[in-house]
C-alpha cells in the first residue's frame, strides 16, 4: 500500500513525539511492505516564526493532497501575547476546519497497570472503556460573530449549527455505538440553550434508524459529574464541540496520564488528521521525557481509519500493550514501580516489539 503522510509537528513537544510516530510507521513499512511517504509542514507557533501565521497556504494544500497528517501539538507561552488571530491554536482550528474534518474521535481506556496513576480510585474507574465523539468544525469555537463590541467594552461568541452538522456527527456517533456496546449517551444543555433542544431533536430522530443502539439524554454538567463518580457508565458520548473538549480532557484523568490518549478527526472519505489529546507541554520540551504513547496510539488510529488497516493498527496497540504491562512508564505517570524510561527508549521498546511479533508471525505463516 502507497500512503502519503503530511507531517505536522508544530510546538513544544511535538517533534519528538512525531519523530516517535514516524519510526513506528517505518517499521510497520518494512514488515508489511507498505510505502509510506512523508511530508512535514509547519504548523502553529512555529509556523508564526517561519512564515508569519500559524497556518500558511503551503501546509493547507499539502494537507489537503495527503491520505493522512499526523499532528504533534501546538501553542506554548512564547505565542501568549500574540492577537487571537495569530495564536497557535488558530493553526490547528484552520486546518481541521479547512480539510472538513468534522468528527472528533477520543477513545478514553485505562491501561490496567496504570490505573493507580490516576487521582480516582481504582474501584470506579476499573473497566472504563468510552469514547468521545466531539463535533468539530461548528459550535462557538467557528460562530460568528466572535468579536469585542461596544468599544471593546462587550464581547460576543456565536453559538451556531446547521441541522445538517447535527445530523452527520449523530450519525458517526450512532455508527461507532453499532461497532461497540451499543450504548449512546448524547450529551448537550436542553433545559437552557435553543442549540442544545435542535441537538436533542436529532438524536430523537436519528434513533429511528439505529434500533439496536440504546440512547440517553444527559445534561452536560450531570455528564461531567458522571463521567467520575461512575465512567463504566458510558461507551460513547456525542456531544457538541466545546463541551467534547472539556468532558475528554476530564476523561482522560480515568487513564492515570493525558500522556496516554490520542485522536481521530475525521471526514467520510477516510482523510483524517490524528493527533494526541495532550498538548505541546512547553515545560519539558526537548528534554527527550515526554510521552511518545498518545502519538503512536493516534498512528494507530491512522492505520485503521484512514487506510483500513486493522491488523497493523492492532500490532501497534499491542505493542504499546506489552511495553506498559512489562512496567515500563514515562515521567508524566506517577509511578514507583517499573522503569522509567525516556522518550525515545519508549518509542525503541515499542517498535521492536512490532518488529519481534511481525517476525513470529511470519515464522508461524510462513512455514506452517
Ligand atoms: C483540543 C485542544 C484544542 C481545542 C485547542 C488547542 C484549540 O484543546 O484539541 O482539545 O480546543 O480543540
Ligand atoms: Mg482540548
Amino acid at each position: 500500500m502507497n500512503k502519503k503522510i503530511v507531517l505536522l509537528p508544530g510546538d513544544g513537544i511535538g517533534a519528538e513525539v512525531i519523530q516517535s510516530a514516524q519510526e513506528v510507521l517505518h517499521a510497520i513499512a518494512e514488515e508489511y511492505n507498505h510505502r509510506f511517504s512523508f511530508e512535514i509542514q509547519d504548523i502553529g507557533g512555529a509556523a508564526v516564526d517561519q512564515h508569519g501565521t500559524p497556518l500558511p497556504e503551503t501546509t493547507v494544500s499539502a494537507c489537503q493532497q495527503a491520505d493522512a497528517v499526523l499532528l504533534g501539538a501546538v501553542g506554548g507561552p512564547k505565542w501568549d501575547d500574540l492577537p487571537s488571530q495569530l495564536r497557535p491554536e488558530r493553526g490547528l482550528l484552520g486546518i481541521r476546519s479547512a480539510l472538513g474534518l468534522y468528527a472528533n474521535l477520543r477513545p478514553i481506556k485505562g491501561f490496567s497497570n496504570l490505573m493507580h496513576a490516576s487521582p480516582l480510585k481504582e474501584s470506579v474507574i476499573k473497566g472504563s472503556d468510552l469514547l468521545i465523539v466531539r463535533e468539530l468544525t461548528g459550535g462557538l469555537y467557528f460562530g460568528k460573530p466572535s468579536e469585542r463590541i461596544d468599544g471593546g467594552e462587550s464581547v460576543v461568541d456565536t453559538l451556531f449549527y446547521t441541522r445538517n452538522e447535527i445530523e452527520r456527527i449523530v450519525d458517526k456517533a450512532f455508527q461507532c455505538a453499532q461497532g461497540r456496546r451499543k450504548q449512546l449517551t448524547s450529551v448537550d444543555k436542553a433545559n437552557v440553550l435553543e442549540s442544545s433542544k435542535l441537538w436533542r431533536e436529532v438524536v430523537e430522530e436519528k434513533k429511528k434508524d439505529y434500533p439496536d443502539v440504546l440512547v440517553e439524554h444527559l445534561l452536560v454538567d450531570a455528564a461531567a459529574m458522571k463521567l467520575i463518580t461512575n465512567p463504566t457508565h458510558f461507551d460513547v458520548i456525542v456531544t457538541e464541540n466545546l463541551f467534547g473538549d472539556i468532558l475528554s480532557d476530564e476523561a482522560s484523568v480515568l487513564t492515570g496520564s493525558l500522556g496516554m490518549l490520542p485522536s481521530a478527526s475525521l471526514r467520510d472519505d477516510g482523510v483524517g488528521l490524528y493527533e494526541p489529546v495532550h498538548g505541546s507541554a512547553p515545560d519539558i520540551a526537548g528534554k527527550g521525557v515526554a510521552n511518545p504513547t498518545a502519538m503512536i496510539l493516534s498512528t494507530a488510529m491512522m492505520l485503521r481509519h484512514s487506510f483500513g488497516l486493522e491488523e497493523e493498527a492492532q500490532l501497534v496497540e499491542q505493542a504499546v500493550q506489552t511495553v506498559l504491562d512489562n512496567g515500563y512508564y514515562t515521567a508524566d505517570i506517577q509511578q514507583t514501580v517499573g522503569r522509567k524510561v525516556g522518550t525515545r527508549e519508549m518509542t525503541a521498546l515499542i517498535v521492536d516489539y512490532i518488529k519481534s511479533e511481525s517476525a513470529s508471525h511470519c515464522i508461524q505463516s510462513c512455514y506452517a
